[in-house]
């Protein structure tokens, strides 16, 4: 059988429209619209959950695995204990949390090499320094490192720890070895740690796991997903302007929102086309990433993939200004005082709303004041169909896990109050969706053409 959880009885469940709340990524659509999305239900997943403080997230990881119809066998190292219990996650996986190589009880149900053969998928977050060693060297002295080896499942991990020890040359290289035997890699994301400092190391969040991890599929007999067939083109993260080989002007944007509608409209069916600034986001299953760097690269990128693309959304901090020139060699300080000239960069989603027959485009609009004032002017100015407006400032909007924001479009509006990033990116995709589908239908209506009635 193969292990990739896709095949046989293990596909049966689909999301049904009223049961599960907010995993139907489309409830509030009108019946005639709505299509199923079917997850990788029925999926066996071992969480391996190592000794890092990141642990304590474990159980809301458990959480979202089994809201997609995943069955998740717990394995704890021994330090694991240290940072969350064995019946937190018991209770949350309604499984008997495992731990041992040598306990004979657990081991009389369901034997390790069983238990290596049950799993169509070994997830392992948080994963210390030590537990990337030990698997990186091939060690087996406890349960979860000799289920790894005994797998023929696919192996993912999300490591976790202080932002040193994860640049350390040895870590670098467990991580590089383990890349090379084809275990897959989340994260880790840049940010501020549980010791205090900041900087690549914490755990990739749990929806972003779960993301990454449990693409949906459209099982046969199902409508297609609401997006199945459109494609949507989304810039994201910041832009780089450079003074010069070393230095370049750029912003506090980390990408998450991008990326995080990029995987909500890959869930909902969409071809999906990333054209990203420079972020530590990991691109989520199934979506085509266009790295670039600068304002003119992103500009060039969009156009170049525009063509067929059904709905643009900007969620990229471009540079509004960039150096008017650009030195070859490292500028070196000699003068006291130094000027630098900028130029306007090229506005990307005023060029697109411009196509004729274009896209629907969606911007952004990141404000400290007058929030709805300057949105709805940018909308007008910009011929946007929808501009999404949030407040930025100290703790709020860029770089932040979480974010509320407003909705504008030409006659109406909606609130969305703080959530996630990946939640708030289901809603608003949902909402791009409605919006898009209406102005579709009321273009079709008008080009219909008129009928003389004679008596
Ligand atoms: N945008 C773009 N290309 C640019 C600048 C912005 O595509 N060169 C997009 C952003 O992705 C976002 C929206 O335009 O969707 C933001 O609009 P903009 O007017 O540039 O916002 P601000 O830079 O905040 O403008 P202002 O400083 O005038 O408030």
């Amino acid at each position: 059988m193969s292990k990739c959880g896709y095949q046989g009885d293990k596909t049966q469940v689909a999301l049904q429209d009223t049961k599960q709340g907010r995993n139907d990524l489309f409830a509030g659509i009108p019946c005639r619209l709505r299509a199923k999305l079917v997850f990788m239900a029925g999926q066996n997943i071992i969480l391996g959950v190592s000794g890092g403080i990141a642990a304590y997230k474990t159980p809301e990881l458990v959480r979202r695995l089994r809201d997609r119809g995943a069955a998740v066998q717990v394995v704890m190292t021994r330090s694991a204990n240290e940072f969350v219990t064995e019946t937190t996650l018991q209770a949350v996986s309604g499984m008997p949390v495992r731990t041992n190589l040598w306990d004979p009880q657990a081991e009389a149900a369901m034997g390790h090499i069983e238990l290596a053969r049950w799993a169509d998928l070994v997830l392992i977050a948080p994963a210390t320094a030590e537990i990337m060693a030990r698997m990186a060297a091939g060690a087996a002295p406890d349960l979860l490192t000799t289920l790894c080896l005994a797998t023929e499942a696919p192996v993912v991990i999300a490591p976790a720890m202080n932002h040193v020890m994860w640049s350390h040359p040895a870590v670098q290289e467990n991580r590089q070895k383990l890349a090379d035997h084809g275990v897959r890699i989340l994260g880790p994301e840049i940010g501020d740690q549980a010791c205090g400092e900041t900087g690549p190391g914490r755990m990739m969040e749990p929806d972003d796991i779960v993301a990454a991890v449990m693409a949906p599929i459209v099982v046969a007999n199902v409508e297609p997903p609401p997006l199945a067939g459109k494609t949507v083109l989304i810039t994201a993260g910041p832009t780089r302007e450079a003074l010069d080989p070393v230095r370049f002007i750029s912003n506090r944007s980390s990408g998450k929102m991008g990326y995080a509608l990029a995987s909500a409209a890959r869930q909902a069916g969409a071809e999906v086309i990333l054209v990203s600034g420079p972020v530590s986001v990991t691109v989520p299953d199934g979506v085509k990433c266009i790295n670039v760097e600068s304002a003119q690269q992103m500009f060039a990128a969009t156009h170049e993939h525009i063509e067929g693309v059904d709905i643009f959304i900007a969620a990229a901090a471009v540079a509004d200004y960039r150096p008017a020139n650009s030195a070859e060699q490292k500028i070196k300080k000699t003068a006291s005082e130094m000027s630098v000239e900028l130029v306007r960069a090229p506005d990307i989603l005023a060029s697109v709303a411009k196509i004729n027959n274009g896209p629907f485009a969606v911007g952004f609009a990141a404000e400290t004041e007058n929030l709805r004032d300057y949105a709805r002017t940018k909308l007008d100015k910009k011929n946007l169909d929808m501009i999404i407006a949030n407040l930025v400032g100290e703790n709020l909007g860029f770089d932040a896990d979480e974010n509320a924001v407003e909705v504008y479009w030409r006659d109406g509006e909606q609130s969305f109050p703080m959530t996630t990033k990946s939640a708030l990116a289901e809603d608003l995709i949902r909402l791009i969706f409605e919006r898009y589908l209406e102005k579709l239908t009321a273009a079709t209506q008008t080009a219909l053409p008129a009928i003389a009635i004679r008596d």
